[in-house]
């Protein structure tokens, strides 16, 4: 398969998150953030928004897989020599906040954890690999979670404030790309990941949601303007959670739901973030659910004034719905709900597979927005074997990257401007929902297991090659 569609400029790589490969939880006077009382397993994130949870680590009951994770904190050079050898271009990377601020309220940044990023940063630019770095990706601080009820508090936008001009003043001769918030967006269904409070009745969740989310863009805009100001000639996007929504049938019904439940997951946040407005269609959902947020005067300025440069997504799925869901069998795998799909295989957690809906997203966001795009999180999650001679064949793993980034080439002959691909997990690493090593993403695999054993060994996998060459080629060669 041939094609010459991705521009010269096109930025190649791959993402993580810091909670996900630095283990190193308690060195470099890191406070601990929420992942850190995530224990393993699928059960992990009921568990933590479970009516009494306290926060608290329990070594006696629980194995937590973040706190040694990948130990990238320690194998940074080896890590991203690897990388080198790929090829990449750009490292998609979170700062873990709590290593700058351990419990989020210091007046002063934590020059041990300020230090770590500069040797990571410096490492990367020794093989002019671009840090593209995400702000907050699911790791707040715990203390602001236990003491402060998460992003329902204003007071919280003033310590992010503080985060993100700690980190812009440091590292602005470092890092030109940014992203604010991981999945912003996903605050939807994951309310404890990505807003820091939990939610313990369906029917409590609107009013602190939408405040939560309230902040949040006020704290985007914050970021945005200040990166600006700071680093004039970096760009910084927002990140959110893209599954383009099909309607089950053609039941005017149903594609009425669909249109519904696809502004309101997949296009609130960004319409805030990106057009700087509250949208016609989320006041009549306010007044419908009676949520009434508590808006400070300069608030809607500010969020007009601070939008974004670019939209980062992650793409791993759509999401098919109808109305009346009692006659059809649910998506289980899927995290953001919806009816299975006919049409569609699904991966061995039940995520459905669906290039052509990378290539309906690239189209429906850009003729909304207009403006740079960046997938900047998709892969496979699937179990790995290594064989007996140690390679491990993951063709599967190439088919799926394959036939999305054929999808993108088909985005950019649409006429799509998109900056780069970073696909997810280029290293194994801690899955976020299940909290499993064996859920493997990267083209390197580690060897490291549910159970927490492991030699923490890389190699490479088949895709490693695959994909080397998929970059040397500038996605001409799949
Ligand atoms: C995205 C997150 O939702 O999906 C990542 O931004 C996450 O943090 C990725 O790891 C894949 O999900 P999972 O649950 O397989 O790790």
């Amino acid at each position: 398969m041939r094609n010459h569609t991705f521009p010269e400029n096109f930025l190649w790589g791959g993402a993580t998150a810091a909670n996900q490969i630095e283990g190193g939880f308690y060195e470099g006077n890191k406070g601990l953030n929420i992942a850190d009382v995530l224990p393993g397993g699928k059960e992990r994130l009921s568990i933590l928004q479970s009516p009494g949870f306290n926060f608290e680590v329990d070594s006696e009951k629980y194995y937590y897989p973040n706190h040694e994770a990948i130990d990238f904190y320690h194998r940074y050079k080896e890590d991203i020599a690897l990388f080198a050898e790929m090829g990449f271009k750009v490292f998609r990377m979170s700062i873990a906040w709590t290593r700058i601020f351990p419990k989020g309220t210091e007046l002063e940044a934590n020059e041990e954890g300020l230090a770590f990023y500069d040797r990571v940063f410096d490492e990367l630019h020794k093989y002019a690999i671009e840090p593209v770095v995400t702000i907050s990706h699911y790791e707040m601080p715990l203390n602001l979670v236990k003491e402060y009820g998460g992003w329902r508090n204003r007071e919280v936008i003033t310590f992010f404030e503080r985060y993100v001009l700690a980190i812009f003043n440091r590292y602005k001769n470092k890092v030109k790309y940014w992203m604010t918030f991981n999945e912003i967006n996903s605050g939807f269904i994951m309310p404890i990941q990505g807003l820091g409070f939990s939610i313990q009745k369906e029917s409590d969740k609107y009013q602190p949601t939408f405040q939560a989310f309230h902040h949040q863009f006020v704290a985007s805009s914050i970021a945005v303007k200040a990166c600006h100001e700071i680093i004039p000639n970096a760009k910084i996007g927002n990140m959110i959670l893209y599954a383009p929504v099909y309607a089950y049938d053609s039941d005017p019904e149903n594609v009425m739901y669909a249109l519904q439940e696809e502004r309101i997951f997949n296009y609130f946040c960004a319409d805030m973030q990106v057009r700087g407005e509250y949208p016609a269609y989320i006041k009549r959902y306010f007044k419908e659910h009676g949520i009434e947020l508590e808006i400070e005067d300069a608030d809607l300025d500010l969020i007009k004034e601070g939008t974004v440069d670019f939209i980062g997504f992650s793409y791993y799925m759509s999401r098919t719905e109808k109305m009346d869901k009692s006659d059809s069998t649910n998506s289980e795998g899927n995290l953001i709900g919806g009816v299975k799909n006919p049409y569609l295989q699904a991966s061995d957690w039940g995520w459905e597979i669906d290039p052509v809906g990378l290539r309906i997203s690239l189209n429906q966001l850009y003729d909304r927005y207009q403006i740079p795009l960046f997938v900047v999180e998709n892969g496979l999650g699937a179990y790995d074997k290594v064989e007996a001679d140690g390679s491990i064949n993951d063709d599967y793993r190439i088919d799926f990257l394959k036939n999305h980034i054929q999808a993108m080439a088909e985005g950019l002959k649409d006429g799509v401007e998109l900056m780069g691909y970073t696909s997810w997990g280029c290293i194994d690493l801690v899955s976020a929902s299940s909290g499993q090593f064996s859920k493997r993403y990267g083209f390197i695999y580690v060897d490291k297991h549910d159970d927490g054993s492991g030699t923490l060994e890389r190699k490479k996998k088949k895709s490693f090659f695959w994909y080397q060459n998929v970059i040397k080629s500038n996605g001409e060669k799949l």
